[in-house]
């Protein structure tokens, strides 16, 4: 196992990483100091992978949520279901709230968790590459309304992280490469390094090497970690993280969150930042190309899906949580390992890019 801490002073708490954490009663018991908790989970992580964490958890009191899966349940319907098992299970201030599951479940129960008698302890146990690699760690807790994704949330750290990396085993392909997307964004926007690395190790990430996948996991973590530290609320350089999400967040709300899955999402619009950022001369056409073929080795798109308009896509990018005063604000790089925040891009740019 290896255990990184997010140094948040006395709100600091572990990463653990490692194969079989799940089966670890002992480490999860340690999670819930209070007499109760409640587990939220989804439909498909459930089966596999409940039963382990409530056997851990047989001394307390608990209560398990199991909500349907999908991006499209990440909202405020979802929300009050698991505030109404909060409230069944007559959570007190002591409760410990589990998400079990990925980025979707994550979300969700935490931000219940911020929200339940003003916040509650509140343990993230990802399943997904993508959770492992990102949303389980930094504390962005949200749900997604119709007019745009994660536009009412919190920031709520957990009090641990706890990714037990045999859960990838059963998780789609198509789910693996989602979650690759994200980790080839630290290489992308900070460290060309791990960009390199990660060329070098394509094929053994895609057959799910165990080394390899827990090496890609720590080192997205390390530099994620070190981000939400310098910036928690996301003042300045956390905007970073969100390379390629403007363009994303767009495609996924013009889609009604049912298209594209978040990460091939997030691909598409590391691709579109990249060549608005070669368009206006910030960043070599070659890094751009390079990004582009590392994404469609991992069986990404790189292209919008049909269907969608520039001037759609643009509009719901102006509703962005990084806009102020009505004024886009969008990450753009100079190349591999180097981002920007950057105001004032001409529209006619974007829209020559989204064309
Ligand atoms: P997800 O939670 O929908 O999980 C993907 C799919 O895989 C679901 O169908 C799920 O049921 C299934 N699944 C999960 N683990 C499994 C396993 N081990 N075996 C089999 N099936 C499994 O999606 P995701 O990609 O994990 O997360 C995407 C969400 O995360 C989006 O809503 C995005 O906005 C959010 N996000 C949040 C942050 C943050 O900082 N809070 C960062 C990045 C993304
Ligand atoms: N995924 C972006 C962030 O956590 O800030």
């Amino acid at each position: 196992m290896k255990t990184l801490l997010v140094e948040l002073g006395a709100r600091r708490y572990p990463i653990h990483i490692g194969a079989g954490l799940l089966g670890d009663a002992g480490l999860l018991a340690a999670q819930v100091p209070g007499r109760h908790a409640l587990i939220v989970s989804d439909g498909n992580v459930a089966p596999h992978y409940l039963a382990r964490v409530e056997a851990a958890l047989l001394e307390k009191n608990i209560r398990s949520l199991v909500l349907p899966p999908g991006e499209q349940e990440k909202n405020l319907a979802r929300f009050a279901d698991v505030i109404a098992e909060l409230a069944a299970l007559g959570a007190s201030r002591d409760v410990t709230v589990l998400a079990l599951g990925g980025g979707v479940v994550g979300d969700l129960a935490g931000f219940a968790a911020a929200c339940w008698m003003r916040g509650v302890r509140f343990v993230q146990l990802p399943t997904t590459l993508l959770a492992m690699v990102d949303s389980s760690v930094g504390g962005k807790t949200a749900v997604d309304l119709p007019a745009g994704k994660n536009l009412v949330g919190a920031f709520h750290q957990p009090a641990a992280v706890i990714a037990d990396t045999d859960t990838l085993a059963t998780l789609p392909l198509r789910e693996l490469r989602a979650g690759l997307a994200e980790v080839v964004k630290y290489g992308a926007i900070a460290d060309a390094d791990f960009f390199k690395w990660l060329e070098d190790h394509a094929d053994a990430l895609l057959a799910r090497d165990a080394n390899v996948i827990a090496e890609a996991i720590a080192v997205s973590c390390r530099q994620k970690a070190g981000v939400v530290v310098r910036d928690e609320t996301e003042q300045g350089e956390r905007m970073l993280l969100n390379f390629g999400h403007t363009f994303g967040h767009a495609i996924e709300t013009e889609q009604g969150y049912g298209g594209l899955l978040h990460g091939e999402a997030i691909a598409v619009g590391m691709v579109l930042a990249a060549r608005l950022s070669a368009h206006l001369g910030r960043a070599p056409v070659a890094d751009s190309e390079r990004l582009q073929a590392l994404l469609l080795r991992f069986g990404l798109p790189v292209t919008i899906p049909p269907g969608l308009s520039a001037d759609a896509l643009f509009a719901r990018m102006r509703l962005d949580k990084k806009s102020l005063s009505g004024a886009l604000r969008l990450i753009l790089w100079r190349g591999l390992g180097q981002a920007e925040v950057v105001r004032d891009v001409p529209e006619a740019d974007i829209l020559a890019v989204l064309s």
